[in-house]
């Protein structure tokens, strides 16, 4: 295959930080270049540039064989260079449609003076079906589930005559199947010539799609691999640059602390629970126990944690939460009551984006600490410096702004400020979404040891391999029921996949 992009001694720095060091290496045409690396190690910054959102200090780029040197993403898009975001950059008001159409030379005919909705609609249709979303595209774009907001940015990208195209972990948001659907669109497109770099920290999607990998770390280009010459282990050694194991199960505690059981206290109990999308939701969760959610999109588990934190109305049904009935009125209410959640869309939800790291961290244990009106400043800053050094956060200090920080990161801080909380009950919607295989680690064994102290965890994941590493139990939903909840240890993905998909559970489960 030619040669599609040249990359050529690439340098980047943020203020005092090298965010990218002398980066080397070619992209070759019609092929999906996988980009890999810890968090922090300058993919995001690296296809910033290539898409023109981002200059390089020194450098150069050749594509197609001429210089290549885009000052803006329009100049980028001219050249048939388009880039998918990792922080969707998309406006939730404005509808399906006019969020194709904005900015884009290809799908705005210049002729037409007049923009009506029908001729968004017409244009749009052909590129959302494209990615297999056949959706009304005159509602606005914030009403749709993130899974599909993603399939939007992406039929985008697919309706500017692109040749390459650069996406920011596409899948992080995205449910097997919805992900299955990207998978055949990206083989089309690179059969109709189109070049795909593709960022993820997905270890399985990667081996899945890519021709070729190449690795990143600190900054620095590592190396290029192809896929059918490589494995697993070789590719996360040179990530990390050290020997890395991933464990199987969740270890069984230490013989001085207490094993979950059957036995331990209820601390949050679910009763025939309705809400506009769930109905009659009915669980139990133990102190110490992780209770893993699996469920296909839609299925009602993001909407359970809404539901439990007073974000979503409940219209009947009852809750015992430590042993008292607990109606869930807001946020703030619920994080009284000992409810603590991380939300799926930690964009909308979360960050304080103009803020620090430590003023991010700390916003929800702010009232805590205040003692006769004066916030008790030293203590919250110990409190941030131990959750930065536990969870290996990425940053050059706490007093950095949370825009700094690479994706991964941010989201680890958002992680972060949830666990200080120290609720006795914690909603993890998809906590480990996006974040590098060693950071997962890192929030895995925060999560045990949460549950150790005697915390009940709500885990919600679209990878089924880490629910069946984590939980104690996991519960399925299919379309806003509860379908089916299972023992971790007596399960298996295959079976965990017919009870969301709403079949019963028949088979005896195999191991694996
Ligand atoms: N706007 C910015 N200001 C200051 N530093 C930045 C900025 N953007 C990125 N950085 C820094 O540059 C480095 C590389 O960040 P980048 O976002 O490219 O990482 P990444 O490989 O995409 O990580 P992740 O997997 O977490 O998304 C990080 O140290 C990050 O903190
Ligand atoms: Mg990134």
């Amino acid at each position: 295959m030619p040669e599609l992009l040249r990359i050529e001694h690439i340098e980047k720095h943020f203020g005092g930080i090298r965010a990218l060091n002398d980066v080397s290496f070619s992209i070759e045409a019609a092929q999906v270049c996988a980009l890999i690396g810890e968090n922090g190690a300058g993919k995001s910054t690296l296809g910033k540039i290539i898409a023109g959102v981002e200059s390089a200090d020194r450098g150069s780029f050749f594509f197609d064989g001429a210089e290549y040197r885009p000052q803006s993403p329009l100049d980028a898009q001219k050249r048939g260079v388009a880039m998918i975001f990792q922080e969707l950059d998309l406006f939730p008001n404005q509808s399906v449609a006019a969020n194709l159409a904005l900015g884009n030379l290809e799908l705005m005919d210049k002729k037409q003076k007049v923009i009506n909705r029908k001729i968004l609609e017409t244009a749009a249709r052909p590129w959302l079906e494209k990615v297999g979303l056949t959706i009304n595209s005159d509602i606005p774009l914030g009403s749709l589930p993130i899974a599909h907001i993603q399939l939007v940015a992406i039929a985008r990208a697919l309706s500017m005559n692109t040749r390459l195209i650069v996406m920011d972990e596409p899948t992080s948001a995205l449910t097997e199947e919805a992900a299955e659907i990207l998978f055949n669109t990206i083989e089309k497109l690179t059969a109709a010539g189109v070049t795909v770099v593709y960022v993820s920290h997905k270890m399985d999607e990667i081996f899945k799609i890519a021709n070729t990998i190449v690795v990143m770390r600190d900054g620095e280009y590592i190396g290029t691999r192809q896929k059918n010459n490589t494995d697993v282990n070789e590719i996360i050694s040179m990530m990390v640059g050290r020997k890395f194991e991933t464990k199987n199960r969740r270890k069984p505690p230490a013989s001085n602390e207490r094993p979950f059981t059957e036995k331990e206290p209820v601390c949050l109990s679910v009763r025939n629970l309705c809400t506009g999308k769930l109905s009659n939701i009915s669980f139990d969760l133990r102190a110490g126990e992780i209770l893993g959610v699996a469920g296909l999109v839609g299925a009602g588990r993001t909407e359970l944690g809404e539901a439990l934190f007073g974000l979503d109305a409940v219209l009947s049904g009852e809750l015992i939460l430590n042993g008292a009935p607990y109606t869930p009125k807001g946020p703030r209410e619920a994080m009284r009551s000992g409810i603590g959640l991380i939300p799926e869309d930690r964009k909308k939800e979360g960050l304080f984006i103009q803020q620090t790291v430590a003023d991010n961290m700390a916003v929800s244990i702010m009232e805590q600490n205040q003692r006769f009106g004066f916030i008790r400043r030293q203590a919250i800053a110990g409190h941030v410096a131990d959750m930065i050094g536990r969870t290996r956060l990425k940053t050059a200090g706490p007093q950095a702004g949370i825009n700094t920080l690479s994706g991964g990161n941010q989201q680890k801080a958002l992680v972060c400020r949830t666990l200080m909380t120290e609720p006795a009950v914690f909603f993890l919607d998809d906590p480990t979404r996006g974040v590098d295989v060693g950071a997962k680690e890192d929030i895995y064994e925060i999560m045990e040891t949460l549950a150790e102290r005697g915390k009940g965890i709500i885990f919600v994941s679209s990878e089924l391999p880490e629910l069946l590493r984590s939980a104690d139990r996991i519960m399925t939903l299919h379309d806003g029921k509860v379908s089916g909840i299972v023992d971790a240890a007596a399960t298996n993905q295959h079976e965990l996949m017919r009870l969301a998909m709403g079949y019963e559970r028949t088979e005896a489960p195999q191991n694996g």
